[in-house]
């Protein structure tokens, strides 16, 4: 879900609005809005309220004409308790409509706190877990607002990042984070919170980031930060990465679309200044792991979620191959619900491309409290996870809008290669295979950028599959993820189900699906597995099955061909996967999809 506040001299809704559209990423079942209307202290005209089931744009249409307020909160919604309508939007208020909060995260004694309050007489309208916070806020004895947060919060248990705006206290609003992203966006006689930098880089790149257990008020003029137990804390501004024009499309369409053609400059980005060629390796600066640590490893084990849990198996596959340590990756949600044996000589690997997934961030701090030591492979810099890991690569791809990952993954595989060779260079790769990687990696970008223009052809291939009703995805060992994460892409994006499959698992089942309306996509490099590669494309040919290979020549038995350029062996599947994002988002385009919003997903899921 996003956050989004403002306090300051300009008209607030328009602000909030904006902010929302930016985050919308975040979730889009509904949004709301909250201003103060103008005037001051108790008699100050108190709140105001809009919110609605859909879109940002619906909210839009749906504000009263007057709507002014120099103060406010909004919130779009990824649902987790109560369905998606306009009573369950934030902000949720009090009885009494002096209390507003909006927030982000899972209350997990909502249950208790909502039977304690019906007691007390208090009237709950939404099945909200939120809806609780703003009860308890109200009935709080304090005198400050923030006193009443903090005493509010001290019933709660479990996530949040919340805002909290209150007609008796029209100069602030209070923030409180506990799991959940809270930054504060640092104006000239204004100031801005948001669940996410995005929702602020067009007005401010000056940010505080919160931590756990960390609170601020923001007044027009100035901020402070505090924890939950009230004492100061002290945070400098920092100064946002990447430029607002980065959080635009950019002239495109979609931000899929341009997600995927910024792949050539976002890997040579992560590329950059880390190639030392002297010693064929690479310098990562910030993984914090000294030689003899990295010859202790005996196992590494990646976590991750959805696509990034897909780079994690192709990033376990390429540390195996060039470092010569047993790697594997799993679901960081499964992992730390099985009770996992926490071993001292493994290295932990989470992977999250923004950082605050919450599976992922939770698995890691089951390992850290166990003595594990874990590296992050992240994207957003300083995020939750990226904090709490020992160290770690920062895949530098940019920000990344469209729910579906593509650059992030790419990005993130290529880190893999390259944290792959510095294990590999401090045990046993040799200097000429080093060099040789090294130089399949300089030769991504320029290769990324000749997939690309194959777009026309790719766009043709797309309608002639759009009708399927499932599809089929198979590869094998280095293929097998890329299928994988190939088949994720279709089904997020266009929802016609896809399913990938070890090839040579094909036999044991799956080929019993094989008919005209189940077409294969087969990943089919040049490597030692061509020819069993091929014979499983005799076997669909042979039960009539329509076949679309990715490989690097023309393949006999398929009815379409994507050929892309050969890298090293160990690289390929780095640039196998991106013809297949095309594919996808052409297919979704043919089928008049929302491609960078699919239905009932969000970009960081940061509740379990
Ligand atoms: C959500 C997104 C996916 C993403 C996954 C993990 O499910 O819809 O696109 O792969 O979260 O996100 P992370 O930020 O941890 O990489």
């Amino acid at each position: 879900c996003g956050i989004v506040g403002y306090i300051g001299r300009r008209d607030t809704a328009p602000l909030l609005l904006e902010g929302l559209q930016r985050l919308e990423y975040r979730g889009y079942d509904s949004a709301g809005i909250a201003i103060q209307s103008p005037g001051t202290g108790k008699a100050a005209g108190g709140l105001k309220t809009a919110k609605t089931k859909g879109r940002v744009r619906d909210l839009e249409d749906r504000l009263p004409k007057r709507f002014a307020g120099t103060a406010g909160i909004a919130h779009t919604r990824w649902a987790t308790h109560g369905a998606p309508n306009d009573t369950n939007a934030h902000p949720h208020l009090d009885s009494a409509e002096r209390v507003a909060v909006v927030h982000n995260g899972i209350i997990d004694n909502a249950a208790d706190l909502r039977a304690k309050l019906a007691a007390d007489g208090v009237t709950l309208v939404s099945e909200t877990d939120t809806e609780v916070l703003a009860h308890l806020i109200a009935a709080a004895q304090a005198e400050s607002l923030e006193a009443r947060v903090q005493e509010a919060l001290r019933h709660v248990e479990g996530t949040y990042g919340i805002a909290v705006l209150h007609a008796d206290f029209p100069d602030r609003i209070v923030v409180a984070r506990n799991g959940s992203p809270v930054v504060l966006g640092i104006g000239e006689n204004e100031m801005f919170v948001a669940s996410d930098v995005a929702a602020l880089v067009s007005h401010t790149r000056q940010v505080v980031t919160l931590d756990d257990g960390e609170m601020a008020t923001i007044k027009a003029g100035d901020y402070r930060t505090y924890t939950t137990e009230g004492s100061r804390t002290s945070s400098s501004p920092e100064t946002v990465e990447y430029a607002a024009e980065s959080y635009d499309l950019g002239g495109h369409d979609t931000y899929m679309h341009k997600e995927i053609t910024e792949q050539a400059d976002a890997v040579d980005r992560v590329l950059r200044g880390r190639i030392d060629d002297r010693f064929a390796t690479v310098h990562l600066g910030g993984l914090n792991l000294d030689p003899r640590e990295a010859r202790a490893v005996r196992r590494v084990k990646i976590l991750g979620c959805g696509t990034s849990y897909h780079a994690g198996l192709i990033g376990a596959q390429m540390i195996e191959e060039l470092a010569r340590i047993p790697a594997d990756a799993e679901p960081a949600s499964e992992f730390r619900y099985r009770d996992p044996v926490v071993d001292p000589d493994t290295l932990y690997i989470a992977v999250s491309q923004s950082g605050e997934t919450y599976d992922a961030l939770a698995a890691v701090q089951e390992l850290k409290r166990k003595g594990a030591r874990v590296l992050g492979v992240i994207n957003v810099v300083g995020s939750a996870i990226a904090r709490e890991a020992d160290g770690g690569v920062y895949v530098h791809a940019g920000p990344e809008v469209c729910v579906v990952s593509t650059k992030c993954f790419t990005n993130t595989v290529v880190s893999f290669g390259l944290l792959a060779l510095h294990l590999g260079r401090t045990r046993d790769l040799s200097v000429k295979d080093g060099k040789r990687i090294i130089e399949g990696l300089r030769r991504l970008p320029g290769q990324i950028a000749e997939i690309l223009e194959q777009e026309p052809q790719i766009e043709k291939l797309a309608k002639e599959f759009a009708d399927a009703r499932s599809m089929l995805f198979i590869g094998r060992v280095r293929g097998y993820p890329v299928a994988l994460e190939a088949s994720l892409k279709l089904k997020e994006v266009s929802y016609i189900h896809a399913e990938a499959y070890p090839a040579s698992e094909l036999k044991h089942g799956p080929l019993a699906l094989i008919e005209p309306a189940m077409p294969t996509v087969a990943i089919v490099p040049d490597d030692d597995l061509l020819e069993k590669n091929r014979a499983a494309l005799e076997e669909i040919k042979a039960r009539s099955g329509r076949i679309l290979a990715v490989a690097h020549q023309e393949q006999e038995k398929a009815d379409r061909t994507i050929v892309v350029p050969k890298n090293e062996d160990e690289l390929d599947p780095i640039l196998m996967g991106i013809p297949l994002q095309l594919l996808a988002y052409h297919t979704a385009l043919a089928l008049g999809r929302d491609i960078d919003k699919p239905r009932n997903l969000a970009k960081s899921v940061t509740v379990e």
